[in-house]
């Protein structure tokens, strides 16, 4: 059977759909509650380091990967010819990808139910309390949550089938600078709200003490996760690359728009969380019960609350499709399913992943493991264990194994763009990440003690 592959049009769809990817629930719903509960401006700190340190390096790394090779993320280790075992970063990635979509699609649903609510107009008026409790009521819908979870899939895949250039990239090129443009709207009138002081402070004053283990844990954590690093989803991405793409830049532009747009989004919620006397260890909630008061003072909220919710869909669904991409990619090359075969399989796996997820958070739930749902336990597998792990096997492989002339001359190419920093690049890769990343799961394990 044919192989099919696809690449990206543009400089500017490129970036887009990188950017895309990366920029999605993870920045503008994640990033806000993870703070939130982690001590607020200490948890920026470490993120910010984790950011620069670790996620830029991994990132140029897997560009390394994907356009030399043009492969998938597993596919492209036997084109680099390395041992097999690196393969692993490859199902490190599908596995993830697989925890990912299932309690991704779950609020990318929510956000779906947030439309229609924005549209027939059934937050306006609502207390922080009220919008509290109907949250939880329709999260414990026996249907209605299942429902967007399904749809919200069946867009996602049904991008994944239209192909790499038809729908990611035109898609993103569009709407992700009009979402921008919003989310810097909604700062302004968030930081108009009488608790934009105490806001800001949570968010920029560092309380050094709140430093645990877990805060360093879960902040390299969403560093890989927002930037989407560590599981081949930019192996892929990058395959679809041309060999004038400037990936220095990329990794540039993409992790700059990445970390700014998560600040902008701690900068709207947090005055309107201590406005509205809301607690900001909330958890996965915070966004949904949050931004509803932002919209009701707002002028034009109507409207304003319509677009965002549907713009931030659209930004989930640019993220999902990086991920169902990662599968497909996968499947279609190693084993010659064709794509459309390997896509309607993936629906229906990762729909009953969905599901699973997302009644277990709604009331009926008992079922708990290491004290967490299933929802919240995804979340903290793959974010916080399987992308620093494939991180950290991305970093010793590139630092360590790869002839470094090679190296430069694809981050180069060929020598035609400069690249002033490379000896530190090859220093964060062969040191700095693998230790710092050891060093904080054993921290996490109890097996050293750092804090
Ligand atoms: N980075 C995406 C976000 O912030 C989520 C994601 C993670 C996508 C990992 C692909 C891979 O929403």
């Amino acid at each position: 059977m044919q192989i099919e592959r696809g690449s990206f049009n543009t400089k500017l769809g490129i970036i887009a759909a990188t950017a895309g990817s990366s920029v999605g629930l993870g920045n503008i719903w994640r990033f806000p509650y993870e703070t939130g509960q982690h001590g607020g401006a200490a948890f920026l700190l470490i993120y910010i380091v984790c950011v620069i340190a670790l996620g830029m390096p991994v990132m140029l790394s897997e560009f390394y990967i994907g356009r030399k090779t043009q492969r998938n993320a597993a596919g492209a280790f036997d084109v680099l010819k390395a041992h097999k075992f690196w393969k692993i970063i490859g199902f490190i990635g599908i596995i993830g990808a697989f925890l990912i979509l299932g309690f991704y699609s779950v609020v990318a649903g929510w956000t779906i139910e947030y439309i229609y609510d924005s549209v027939a107009n059934n937050l306006a008026d609502q207390t922080a309390s009220q919008l509290t409790i109907s949250f939880n009521q329709f999260i414990s819908d026996p249907i209605r949550p299942l429902l967007w979870v399904v749809i919200f899939l069946l867009c996602t895949f049904g991008i994944t089938l239209g192909g790499v250039k038809n729908g990611i990239e035109k898609a993103s090129n569009v709407l992700m600078p009009i979402l921008f443009v919003l989310i810097i709207l909604m700062c302004v009138r968030s930081l108009m709200l009488p608790g934009a002081k105490q806001g800001l402070e949570f968010l920029f004053k560092p309380d050094f003490s709140k430093i645990t283990g877990e805060v360093l844990l879960s902040a390299m954590g969403q560093a890989f996760f927002s930037l989407s690093v560590g599981m081949g989803t930019l192996i892929t991405y990058s395959s679809y690359f041309s060999k004038e793409t400037n990936l220095l830049k990329t990794t540039a532009v993409v992790a700059t728009l990445d970390t700014v747009v998560a600040i902008l989004a701690g900068i709207f919620i947090f005055p309107a969380v201590f406005t509205f006397g809301i607690e900001p260890t909330e958890g996965p909630y915070l966004v949904f019960i949050t931004l509803p008061n932002v919209f009701n003072q707002m002028m034009g909220g109507y409207f304003f609350s319509i677009f965002f919710f549907f713009l931030l869909t659209i930004a989930a669904v640019t993220s999902t499709i990086s991920l169902s991409e990662v599968i497909t990619a996968y499947f279609h090359e190693e084993f010659g399913i064709s794509r459309r075969k390997a896509v309607i399989w993936l629906f229906f796996l990762v729909s009953l992943l969905a599901i699973g997820c997302s009644l277990s958070v709604s009331r009926i739930n008992t079922f708990t493991l290491f004290g967490m749902n299933l929802f919240d336990l995804f979340s903290f597998i793959s974010s916080n264990i399987l992308l620093p792990l494939g991180g950290m096997l991305i970093s010793i492989f590139v630092g360590w194994y790869v002839d470094k002339s090679v190296l430069k001359a694809e981050l180069t190419n060929e020598g035609s763009i400069q690249f002033k920093l490379f000896t530190v690049y090859v220093f964060l890769l062969k040191y700095v990440a693998p230790i710092g990343i050891s060093l904080i799961f054993l921290n996490q394990l109890g097996l050293i003690n750092i804090f």
